[in-house]
C-alpha cells in the first residue's frame, strides 16, 4: 500500500530492517503565508508556582533576582524570544480584581485562589510587575480580562489604567503608583472559558456580554486593542458557530483550548511513566488538534471568508497527573521527551494553519502543565529547562518566516484510539515543517517519532538550490527521559552531523526518538 497526502502526508513503505526510508518534498516556490511569531506565545497564570516561585520571587529573596524577577528564569525566557505572554489566567482571570494588585505591596489585600488549591496569595505580582516583565522580555502582553465575576466598569478602567497617557483618572492613579508613561497593550481577552470556570454561560448569553464589555474597552492614545472573545473547548463546534453569528467582526480573534490530555479530574497518566502504546496514543491525540482546528476554521470561513478574525489557540499542551508529593491543584508535572514531540508536532500544525491561526499559547510557562522551565519546589534555587523548552528554542527561526508547504512519504502505524477515534489513529513515523526566513535560508524540522527505527530521509527542495546545511538534534535513549535537578542536561540539543548535501539533494539520517532542526542555505 502506498499513499501520498499533501502536507501532513503519509505513504506507507514496508518496514525494513535498519533505517526506514522517507522522502520530503519542500515546495519552496509556493510559500506565501507568514508564520505569526505569536504562535510561539506563552501563558502565565496565578496557579501553583508559575508566578510565585517561578517568575517572581520578590526583591528580598535569597534566590538571585532582578527587581524581584527570578534571574535564571528571566534569562532563559529572554533567550527564547517569547513574542507574547498571556496573564493572569486561565480560570484565575475571572476571579481576579486588578485593583488588588496595584499600589504599595504591603497595602495590597491577600486573596484566596479558589480555582487552584485554595492557596492564599498576597497580590505582590500585579499589573505593574507583569507589564514591566513583558517590557524586559521584549514581548507583547496579552491581558485576560474578568468577565465572569467582574464588571464592565472594572475592565474598562483596567484598560484605561494601562494604556491612557492623558489627564484621565486611571492614568493619574498609575502615575501615583510610579509609572508615568502608559504601556502598550495589544491583546485583550474578554473572559476565559466563559462556558466553564469563566461563568458557566451559554454561547448566546456570552455573545451579548462580549458585545457589551468590548464596547467600553477603548483605544487610548494610539494604543490599538486586538480584542479576543472567549472561544470553544476542543470539539464544541456550536460555541464557535454562535459566536461567529452573534459577535462576528466585533471580535478580532476567537480563542480555542485544546489539551492533548484533558484534565480536570480522573487519572491522566504520569508524565514520565507510560507504555509504548500510551506514547503512540499521545502522538495521535496531539495530532488531532489539526482536525479540531480545521473544523473550527471551516465554521469561521463561512462567516469570515477573508480570514479577518484570528483563531487563537491560547491554551494547549499536555496535562498529566500532578507529580506525587506536590501540592494538589498546583498542576506541577514533569516534562519528558514525549512532551517535546507534542510541542514539535503541534507547532507544525499551527504553521500549516497560519492563514487562520494567529496565536497559540502553550500552557504554561513555568512549573505548570507542559512548561518551559521547572524550578525546584523545595526552594533550593535550582532550575531546569525542559525538553519542551528546547523545542521552542530550536524552532525560534520559524517565527515570522514564510511557511513552505511540503509532502512527506514515510512509514505509518496504527495507534490506539479513544472515544473520539474508536478505530484508532493512523500516525506517521516522520513529521516535518519548513519555512523561508527573511535572509533567504530555509529552516526545516524533522521529527522521527518512531521508538525503534531510524529514518533515512531524502529531501528535495523544489525551486531552490541548497548550498550548505547545518543543524541541531534533540534526542534521548528513552522517550520517557526528562531533565531534573540532578541531571539538568540529560536532554539538550547538540550539533547534528548526519545531513549530507550532494548535487542539491539533501539526505538526512534521523535517529529514532529524535527532533532535528536544519538550517539550509
Ligand atoms: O491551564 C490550566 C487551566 O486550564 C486554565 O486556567 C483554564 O483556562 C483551563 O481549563
Amino acid at each position: 500500500m502506498k499513499r501520498i497526502f499533501t502536507a501532513i502526508t503519509i505513504a506507507a513503505f514496508s518496514m525494513t530492517a535498519m533505517a526506514d526510508n522517507a522522502k520530503v518534498t519542500v515546495h519552496v516556490n509556493q510559500g506565501s503565508q507568514k508564520i505569526h511569531k505569536e504562535i510561539y506565545g506563552q501563558f502565565a497564570e496565578h496557579l501553583g508556582s508559575c508566578i510565585y516561585g517561578g517568575l517572581w520571587v520578590g526583591e528580598n529573596s535569597q534566590i538571585p533576582n532582578i527587581n524581584g524577577y527570578r534571574k535564571d528564569v528571566f534569562e532563559a525566557l529572554k533567550a527564547l524570544q517569547i513574542p507574547v505572554l498571556r496573564w493572569p489566567g486561565g480560570c484565575f482571570a475571572d476571579e481576579y480584581h486588578w485593583m488588588d494588585g496595584i499600589g504599595p505591596k504591603d497595602k495590597r489585600p491577600k486573596m484566596q485562589n479558589n480555582n487552584w488549591g485554595g492557596t492564599i496569595e498576597d497580590n505582590s505580582f500585579g499589573t505593574h510587575e507583569f507589564l514591566n516583565l513583558c517590557e524586559m522580555l521584549g514581548c507583547e502582553p496579552y491581558i485576560s480580562g474578568n468577565v465572569g465575576s467582574g464588571t464592565v466598569e472594572e475592565l474598562a478602567k483596567w484598560v484605561e489604567y494601562m494604556t491612557s497617557d492623558g489627564d484621565t483618572p486611571m492614568a493619574k492613579l498609575r502615575r501615583q503608583n510610579g509609572r508615568d508613561k502608559a504601556w502598550k497593550v495589544k491583546f485583550l481577552g474578554v473572559g476565559n472559558e466563559s462556558w466553564g470556570c469563566g461563568g458557566n454561560m451559554r454561547p448566546e448569553y456570552y455573545s451579548d456580554l462580549y458585545r457589551r464589555y468590548s464596547v467600553y474597552c477603548r483605544n487610548y492614545d494610539g494604543n490599538n486593542l486586538y480584542k479576543i472573545a472567549s472561544g470553544a473547548s476542543d470539539y464544541d463546534w456550536n460555541w464557535t458557530n454562535v459566536l461567529m453569528d452573534r459577535v462576528g467582526h466585533r471580535m478580532n480573534g476567537l480563542s480555542l483550548h485544546y489539551y492533548t490530555v484533558t484534565g480536570w479530574s480522573g487519572s491522566k497518566g504520569a508524565a514520565t511513566k507510560f507504555t509504548d502504546d500510551d506514547y503512540y496514543w499521545t502522538i495521535g491525540k496531539c495530532l488531532e488538534i489539526e482536525d479540531v482546528v480545521n473544523k473550527h476554521a471551516e465554521i469561521m470561513d463561512r462567516k469570515d471568508p477573508k480570514k479577518q478574525i484570528g483563531l487563537l489557540v491560547d491554551e494547549w499542551g499536555t496535562w498529566w497527573d500532578e507529580e506525587p508529593g506536590t501540592i494538589p491543584g498546583h498542576l506541577y508535572q514533569q516534562n519528558a521527551m514525549r512532551d517535546a514531540f507534542v510541542a514539535a508536532l503541534s507547532l507544525n500544525v499551527f504553521h500549516r494553519h497560519c492563514d487562520r491561526v494567529r496565536m497559540a499559547n502553550i500552557a504554561q510557562v513555568v512549573n505548570v502543565l507542559q512548561s518551559m522551565i521547572l524550578t525546584d519546589q523545595k526552594g533550593t534555587g535550582h532550575m531546569v529547562l525542559t525538553p519542551t523548552y528546547h523545542v521552542f528554542e530550536m524552532y525560534k527561526g520559524f517565527q515570522e518566516a514564510t511557511y513552505l508547504p511540503l509532502d512527506v512519504q514515510c512509514t505509518t502505524k496504527m495507534a490506539r484510539g479513544d472515544s473520539h477515534a474508536k478505530d484508532g489513529r493512523e500516525i506517521s513515523m516522520l513529521y516535518s515543517s519548513a519555512a523561508k526566513k527573511a535572509d533567504g535560508s530555509i529552516i526545516l524540522s524533522l521529527s522521527n517519532v518512531s521508538l525503534t527505527e531510524p529514518q533515512e530521509v531524502e529531501i528535495t527542495l523544489e525551486g531552490a538550490q541548497a548550498k550548505a546545511v547545518s543543524g541541531r538534534i534533540l534526542t534521548c535513549d528513552n522517550v520517557a527521559d526528562y531533565n531534573d535537578f540532578e541531571n539538568p542536561d540529560r536532554i539538550r540539543p547538540v550539533n547534528f552531523k548526519d545531513a549530507k548535501l550532494k548535487k542539491g539533494v539533501l539526505t538526512v539520517k534521523v535517529p529514532a526518538r529524535s527532533i532535528v532542526v536544519l538550517d539550509v542555505k
